[in-house]
């Protein structure tokens, strides 16, 4: 632990952004308005909850998951746990030297259901399984096949039910592609040849494709003295993004030239002919000192035939945590939804619905509520893209205590059609799903 005064406290440890340090299980909560009751499922996110209290970035702490489960209209329960990993099980281990051993992971970044498995993901290490009660289960590194890390954001495609997912390393083999069956099995392993390691936190799948981002983020242990993380901003690397068939190898990728950029998440990709379409929240630049660039919406469209990528501004507005419907990744979407972004912070402000057809899109105003990602569900009845409701933990100060809104997105901009307050605060983090029940 490094002494700090006061005032060098840093953001991710003040005010909601500050770790929680009791594991909660409440029942009897109490929700304004209707829960809808085609809901059966729960609501899990992850982030980054520091159990000495103390983190050296807001990436590193140990992973907490906050779950809500709904059923028949009814809010079943909420609870919050620690993933406990043995990293979390030895908590003076440094989290650097832990990035050689698999086991070691802060599990803090993602949570997602895969093949009948919940898994917290964090992207240095092996994913960690836990139950519908939070309960750490052990590790998933797919009966052996899983040598090295994966990342916290693999892909799910819409149309086969394969997930898509990828590794990035500080060594050869700078980045792996890796393909997982729809029942869970690992059934590729490619290394992925790329100039240097780089930060890779996220990529894109299409039907036929995955698009790699290889950005100018790279791995160097002189960057943790200026961002407390082993990465420099160098835009002489370049940056590029590969196209490689699914089930193709090294030798198919074809890289194309952007400009210096960096992504850490994108809404989504799609094929339209022999062009591929990519939306995704682009920043100037990251961990480069004395720059904040914030992300902001773009799109991408690599024409394959000319060998060129288009780049377009969509949107002005500071926004991330892009989501779109579970049954369109990969496929041609019209909806997205994005976090949109208080100054300075990376906590919501509001909640933003894209209609990317039609160039619009409408704001849900949480009034002072302090948002987190927002996690769009389809309602099994509906027809359209975006017949269904999105979920998200909002934070009160007035309060000091957290709810779960639920808006129709189809009357995005109005009231949330129930809310459920929960007798603790979630403190901001990272990234969640619902999972539904027969998960
Ligand atoms: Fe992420």
């Amino acid at each position: 632990m490094t002494e700090q005064t006061a005032e060098a406290t840093p953001f991710w440890l003040t005010e909601n952004f500050a770790p929680v340090h009791e594991e909660v299980t409440a029942t009897d909560l109490k929700v304004t308005g209707t829960i809808p009751s085609a809901l059966s499922g729960r609501l899990l996110r992850n982030g980054a909850n520091p159990q000495s209290g103390w983190s050296d970035h807001w990436f590193l702490g140990n992973g907490m998951l906050h779950g809500v489960e709904i059923r028949d209209g009814k809010a079943n329960w909420y609870r919050n746990r620690y993933v406990k990993t043995p990293f979390f099980l030895k908590p003076d281990a440094d989290v650097m030297e832990s990035l050689g051993d698999m086991n070691m992971s802060t599990a803090n970044t993602n949570v997602i259901h895969h093949a009948g498995k919940i898994m917290a993901l964090e992207e240095g290490h092996w994913p960690f399984v836990v139950d519908d009660q939070l309960e750490t289960v052990g590790p998933n590194n797919y009966a052996g096949k899983l040598t090295g890390p994966m990342t916290a954001h693999p892909k799910t495609c819409a149309a086969t039910g394969e997930m898509l997912a990828f590794a990035y390393s500080m060594m050869e083999p700078y980045l792996t592609y890796y393909r997982i069956s729809a029942s869970g099995e690992l059934l590729q392993v490619e290394p992925i040849t790329v100039g240097a390691g780089t930060m890779i936190h996220d990529f894109n799948i299409t039907r036929n494709n995955v698009v790699f981002m290889d950005l100018p983020a790279l791995w160097n242990l002189e960057g943790i003295a200026d961002s407390g993380l082993p990465i420099v901003w160098d835009e002489s690397y370049g940056a590029r993004l590969g196209v490689m068939p699914r089930n193709g190898s090294d030798k198919d990728v074809t890289w194309y030239e952007i400009n210096p950029c960096y992504v850490f998440h994108p809404l989504n990709a799609y094929e339209d002919g022999n062009k591929i379409i990519l939306d995704v929240c682009r920043m100037e630049d990251a961990m480069k000192p004395g720059s904040e660039a914030p992300p902001m919406l773009y799109r991408w469209v690599i024409d394959q035939d000319k060998g060129t990528v288009s780049e377009t501004q969509l949107d002005d507005r500071v926004v991330d945590f892009p989501r779109v419907c579970d049954t369109v990744v990969g496929l041609k979407n019209r909806y997205g939804y994005a976090a949109a972004f208080a100054p300075n912070l990376p906590v919501a402000a509001g909640l933003i619905k894209y209609d990317l057809d039609s160039s619009s899109s409408s704001y849900h105003d949480l009034k002072g509520g302090q948002g987190s990602e927002a996690v769009f569900v389809k309602d099994p009845a509906g027809s359209s893209e975006d017949d269904g409701w999105v979920l998200s933990y909002v934070y009160r100060p007035e309060t000091n205590q957290s709810d779960v809104v639920i808006v129709d997105s189809r009357h995005f901009d109005q009231e949330p059609v129930a809310t459920i307050h929960l007798p603790v605060r979630v403190p901001a983090g990272f990234h969640g799903n619902w999972v539904p029940d027969g998960y």
